[in-house]
């Protein structure tokens, strides 16, 4: 408000000036010269006298505010003060060029803008919080940098560089969500450097465009106090998996879908003994931060001839994992054999106890859904009901983990077929009216469940004929029952 003050005295010394040349000059024009009396012209002359002052005391002004730029910067000055007068005119006549003037100059703060503009198209494209991943770009600049990409969740697992198969490191005493981003950081740095490649070979970078991008990454490290870096809640992925030839196709797909969520720490829970450095392998190669842990299933049930509880043993590990390690996110049951819409990974995160939605299935039923009527939650379709509370599918519903820590009893019962029932009635008390309605208030399906055919372990491989060949390596990884 004060810049305006001084836009309006300007104006109106100007219009001073403008009416008194005018005036003078329609003094001379009438040609009676020796009518002017002293007192006029004395006048005249204080006017101009009091206008120039105003001129030079708002170019002082100008000079002044330009004063406290250490000399490195003098440069930068040069190349504005070079780009042209409007410089100076939008300085005079724009009160938010005070505030600039001090900051940076025209150019810089140019460059700066566009070089976010570029960060941040990088960092959309690489997923759905690429807003986030460019806010905290100015923190990146002063963070430690990370070789390998890891997710913020836990902090302390293994990431695409271990090899290790053997039993993971010590977690962390909290699961959190305050370790914030590595792999996005991590993203976000090499954003930064694409962007700068990019300013570089599309406007072939002059020295003052590099003085101005060393001023850019200055600017950066200065800022993080006051840039949020926030991140989306934790998301835990229990996924049950099992020795069998297709385990290794499996896991490579869910594995690849999952990279596409941030902050996600992927619970890969094996039904064995121990565990198998073939899933170690593809799990490091994936880069999905990850747990891999083994939880076989008791003897009483392999033995048999009934259904068996699949993948029971593997999920309540998972669960007991969470107690002793996460504190806040959302926990999700993913089966390795079914296909996720990414979406749906977004959504669940802020699931406040438990969230549920309709899952696609390959079967004469079509779908297994919760059935909304007037916005409420009145009931469930499925092929299969069976005296089951909560008729759903393991794809189809995801839990609060904080709620999960309030339902220290909560589990999965070795009770083929009423698994996901069995686990939700333990979470009890929970209102109908509790359940979160995601997928477009179940009116979208984001979840399927399908089923990889089942099929025969390949034949051993004729080691003479094959001896000396690549085949005798690709053998080795091949999972046999
Ligand atoms: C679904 C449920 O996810 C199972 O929990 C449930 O036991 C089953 O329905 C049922 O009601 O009979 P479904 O697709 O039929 O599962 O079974 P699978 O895909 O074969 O197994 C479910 C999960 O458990 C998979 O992630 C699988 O890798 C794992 N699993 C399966 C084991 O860990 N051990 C096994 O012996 C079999
Ligand atoms: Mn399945």
């Amino acid at each position: 408000m004060k810049g305006g003050g001084a836009y309006i005295n300007i104006g109106s010394s100007s219009s001073s000036i403008n009416s008194s040349v005018s005036g003078s000059g329609s003094g001379s024009g009438n040609g009676n010269g020796s009518k002017m009396t002293l007192g006029k012209s004395v006048k005249m002359y204080l006017t101009i006298f009091i206008a120039t002052t105003c001129i030079y005391m708002v170019l002082y002004q100008y000079h002044m505010s330009r004063e406290p730029f250490s000399p490195s910067e003098i440069g930068k000055h040069q190349e504005k003060s070079s780009s042209s007068s409007s410089y100076i005119a939008s300085y005079l006549w724009s009160p938010m060029s005070l505030l600039m003037a001090n900051n940076s100059t025209s150019n810089n703060a140019t460059t700066t803008t566009a070089a976010t503009t570029t960060v941040s198209n990088v960092a959309q494209v690489q997923g759905s919080f690429g807003s986030i991943q460019s806010v905290s770009l100015a923190a990146a600049a002063t963070r430690p940098t990370q070789a390998s990409s890891s997710a913020s969740v836990g902090g302390a697992h293994k990431t695409a560089t271990s090899t290790s198969t053997t039993p993971p490191p010590p977690p962390p005493a909290t699961v959190t969500s305050t370790s914030t981003t590595t792999t996005r950081t991590t993203k976000a740095k090499k954003a930064t450097a694409n962007a700068a490649k990019a300013l570089a070979t599309s406007t072939s970078m002059s020295q003052a465009q590099a003085q101005a991008q060393s001023q850019l990454d200055a600017a950066h490290k200065i800022r993080p106090t006051f840039v949020a870096a926030s991140e989306p809640p934790p998301l835990y992925i229990i996924t049950p998996t099992y020795r069998r030839p297709e385990q290794l196709a499996e896991l490579t797909r869910l594995g690849y879908t999952l990279k596409h969520v941030a902050n996600l720490l992927w619970l890969v829970i094996e039904d064995a003994n121990k565990t198998n450095p073939l899933v170690a392998h593809t799990l490091d190669r994936i880069g999905v931060p990850y747990e891999y842990m083994v939880a076989p299933m008791p003897e009483k049930y392999k033995q048999t001839k009934k259904a068996k509880p699949r993948g029971v043993s593997n999920r309540n590990r998972g669960l007991e994992y969470l107690r002793q390690h996460a504190t806040e996110g959302v926990l999700y049951f993913a089966d390795d054999d079914n296909t996720y819409d990414i979406s749906i990974f977004e959504q669940m995160r802020y699931i406040s106890k438990v969230g549920m939605w309709p899952v696609g299935l390959v079967t004469k039923t079509g779908v297994s859904s919760p059935i909304i009527r007037n916005g409420k939650l009145d009931g469930y379709y499925d092929g299969w009901i069976g005296g089951r509370k909560y008729p759903v599918d393991m794809a189809g519903f995801a839990v609060n983990v904080k709620f999960l820590r309030q339902r220290p009893h909560a589990q999965m019962p070795f009770k083929p077929g009423y698994e996901e029932d069995g686990f939700l009635r333990s979470l009890a008390p929970l209102a109908n009216d509790e359940i979160d309605l995601l997928a477009d208030e179940c009116r979208d399906i984001l979840t399927w469940h399908t089923q990889t055919k089942k099929n025969p372990p390949a034949q051993a491989l004729n080691k003479t004929r094959y001896s000396n060949t690549n085949l005798e390596h690709i053998d080795k990884l091949l999972v046999r029952p």
